[in-house]
């Protein structure tokens, strides 16, 4: 068996969002190539980091009020967290906005400048003079410049299908604070990547890196003409890493995203005393990456430019997989079919998913349908049905025991597992995970009839037969063991109950090659249990529409998780009593709206109050006087959302007049709690 080197990486996740079961697709079969990889002997790394960078981040964490950092360090804990809990086994995971990224993006761009690769060119961009940014193409909406239809992104209009540049929208706006954003010039850095093109031909074109359909979309969407320079630069502010040698000007995340790549595997070196240069710099090391059909322009051109123009090894393969549906359609927030890895993980057993993946998952780029009724069917009739149903009809009968001291006749149905192995290695190898799943149940199919045939439940049942009856449940138990090897990629947990029943660790591929003898059995524990329909009928309700699952950061109190009969003395029902109903017409005449803040100043006369400018959006800004100044800093409001009652009178104080109130819960003080909105919701939008 060879032992060369394999380093295999997914892709970086945003620190933007929470991780959704069409993440998953990818991070699990990412895992299953490499417990595959290890299963089989080989030296096998699974390199991974959160992706920081990048004006979405920054713009998140204004209206958070706190600084990236923090942002991004609470992302990453849930992001490993829902990992874990998915048995996902990363060797490493880094952050792009670590000291090694920044070091190897100074090398790499150096040896860029150096190639004359870099060239300089003012672009002229949206630039937004309330929330002070340039604008991204999709925080502008304006009127398609084409088909006159309002409300279309920056970049392209989802009626006629034209695309633009954010600049040609009629009467643009910016997403961030309604304002009309004005065009400003800045300089950009560009990569020539024309100058790279007959190096990138022939690489993807090689045959051996790409599955075909990449290959072939690429020669005739991007190859058969001049590739277009790549701007990697975006000027201030930015949340991202400063180019060393072009001042105000920040590297674009998707320049330092990738290189994230080799900085996690930095770290990873240094923790085990490992030279970069033998993971990234060799090329007796194989690298694999598994990405998304989404990002496949960055990671087949871009990358391995970047790549090659500054003497890292290529990728030996990408791999592209297809996007996730759930019930034929796209994930949506409003049906409840966007479940986030945390909200599945409350209601189900994480083998579920990883198997119906594996089940579903082929080395091509179709896309992955999760069909609910399909899922639990499937867990049901293969894992428990088939598998599962293998050692629990058969253990507790030789628990005192043991397995026969010499492996019984057993019709050659262990020899032909154990032959099939190859072709099922051979399945994996190719990323064809769904025909590994058919060539293991097609042998789950053959020991069940050997079970039914030879009947244990009936010999147990005769004093005669206890010799046969050991035997039997010997073989049984011994396929059951094969296939829990191949599938130990897939199942880790299936893998360890196995190696504890029957006493011996599940280690390598090798051990479905020769069966156990003579070990003892131990007092069988549930394996795996039916998938309860009322549980993914739950997960779904509960995933309709609402606020992020786990907000970092903001755990809900005991109190408020758990539904009390009576609240306590202290609780704030007993403090304020619920008000008398009201009519929804009484509550529409509050108009309450989103805001965004703008400016907040001192009020020196008023030792509570802090005087707040917030924007409605376009030019409609409002004066409001708040008494919120013990519990926040003017730094902590500028920029966030709040909800105010925009058609409360007027009313004149000593230091101006205050046209609104911002609302808030608490009873003063420093305990006082703003009331805010989830990300993406716009100033002036009512809150209803
Ligand atoms: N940050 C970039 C990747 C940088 S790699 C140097 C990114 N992040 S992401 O969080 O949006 O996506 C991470 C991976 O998950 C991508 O490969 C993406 O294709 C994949 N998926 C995200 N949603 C998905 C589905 N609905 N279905 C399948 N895969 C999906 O892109
Ligand atoms: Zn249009």
């Amino acid at each position: 068996m060879t032992t060369k080197r394999m380093l295999v990486t997914a892709a970086l996740p945003y620190a933007n969002g929470h991780i959704h079961l069409g993440h998953l697709v990818e991070y699990i079969q990412t895992d299953i190539f490499v417990r595959f990889q290890k299963l089989r002997g080989r030296r096998c790394i699974y390199i991974c980091a959160d992706d920081t960078h990048g004006t979405a981040i920054m713009i998140r964490a204004r209206q958070e009020g706190r600084p990236e950092t923090e942002l991004i360090a609470d992302m990453q804990a849930a992001h490993q967290r829902d990992f874990a809990g998915f048995d996902i086994a990363f060797d490493h995971y880094g952050s792009t906005n670590a000291p090694e990224n920044y070091e190897l993006c100074k090398e790499i761009w150096a040896k860029l400048r150096h190639q004359g690769l870099i060239r300089e060119a003012d672009v002229e961009q949206l630039f937004d003079p309330v929330a002070g940014t340039f604008l991204a193409d999709r925080f502008v909406k304006g009127t398609c410049p084409v088909c006159k239809s309002p409300g279309e992104y920056g970049d392209n209009c989802s009626k006629c299908g034209a695309t633009y540049s954010p600049s040609d929208l009629i009467d643009p706006v910016s997403t961030l604070s309604g304002a009309t954003p004005e065009k400003r010039s800045a300089q950009h850095l560009f990569v020539q990547l024309e100058m790279l093109h007959p190096f990138l031909d022939t690489w993807t074109q090689s045959g051996n890196h790409l599955q075909d359909e990449v290959a072939n979309y690429l020669k005739g969407h991007f190859l058969g003409k001049p590739l277009r320079d790549w701007d990697v630069s975006r000027p201030e502010p930015y949340f991202g890493f400063a180019i060393p040698d072009s001042p105000g000007n920040y590297w674009y995340v998707w320049f330092d995203a990738p290189v994230g790549y080799i900085a996690s595997t930095h770290q990873w070196c240094k923790l085990h005393s490992e030279r970069l240069d033998d993971w990234w710099r060799n090329p007796e090391t194989e690298i694999h990456h598994f990405i998304g059909k989404d990002i496949a322009y960055f990671h087949t051109l871009f990358w391995p430019g970047v790549l090659h123009a500054s003497g890292f090894s290529l990728p030996t393969f990408v791999h592209i997989h297809g996007f996730l549906t759930v019930d034929r359609e796209k994930m949506s927030k409003s049906k409840g079919t966007q479940v986030s890895a945390a909200k599945y993980l409350e209601h189900l057993d994480p083998s579920y998913l990883r198997y119906y993946y594996a089940s579903k998952l082929g080395p091509r780029l179709d896309d992955i349908d999760l069909n609910l009724a399909e899922f639990a069917a499937k867990i049901d009739s293969d894992l428990v049905g088939k598998v599962v149903n293998l050692a629990s009809r058969t253990a507790r009968f030789v628990e005192s025991l043991g397995l026969a001291q010499e492996y019984p006749h057993d019709g050659g149905l262990f020899a032909a597992g154990a032959a099939a192995g190859s072709k099922i290695a051979e399945a994996y190898e190719q990323v064809d995970y769904a025909r590994a799943m058919r060539l293991i149940m097609e042998l789950a199919d053959a020991a069940n009839a050997y079970v039914e045939n030879t009947a244990p439940w009936t010999l147990k049942k005769d004093p005669n037969q206890q010799v046969r009856l050991q035997e039997v449940c010997s073989v049984v138990l011994n396929l059951f063991r094969q296939l829990c090897v191949y599938l130990a990629p897939v199942l880790p947990r299936l893998a360890d109950g196995c190696g504890r029943l029957l006493q011996s660790e599940i280690r390598s591929w090798q051990d479905s090659q020769t069966p156990l003898v003579g070990t003892s059995v131990s007092k069988f524990e549930h394996l795996m249990q039916r998938v309860d329909p009322g549980k993914v009928q739950q997960m779904i309700e509960e995933s309709k529409d609402q606020t992020p699952v786990t907000v970092p950061n903001a755990t809900v109190p005991a109190s408020v998780a758990v539904a009390e009969t009576t609240p306590a003395p202290d609780e704030p029902l007993q403090l304020e009593p619920l008000a008398p109903t009201c009519t929804i017409d009484d509550f529409a005449k509050v108009d309450l709206r989103v805001a965004r803040v703008i400016k907040a100043e001192e009020v020196p006369e008023a030792k509570k109050l802090v005087k707040l400018t917030v924007s409605l959006g376009g030019d409609v800004t409002r004066t409001v006087f708040a008494g919120i100044k013990a519990a926040y800093t003017l730094q902590q409001l500028e920029g966030r959302l709040v909800v105010i009652v925009a058609n409360l009178q007027p009313r004149q104080m000593k230091f101006g007049l205050s046209e609104g109130m911002v609302t808030a819960a608490g009873p003063g003080g420093t305990e006082v709690f703003l009331l805010g909105v989830d990300s993406g919701a716009k100033p002036g939008q009512r809150v209803h």
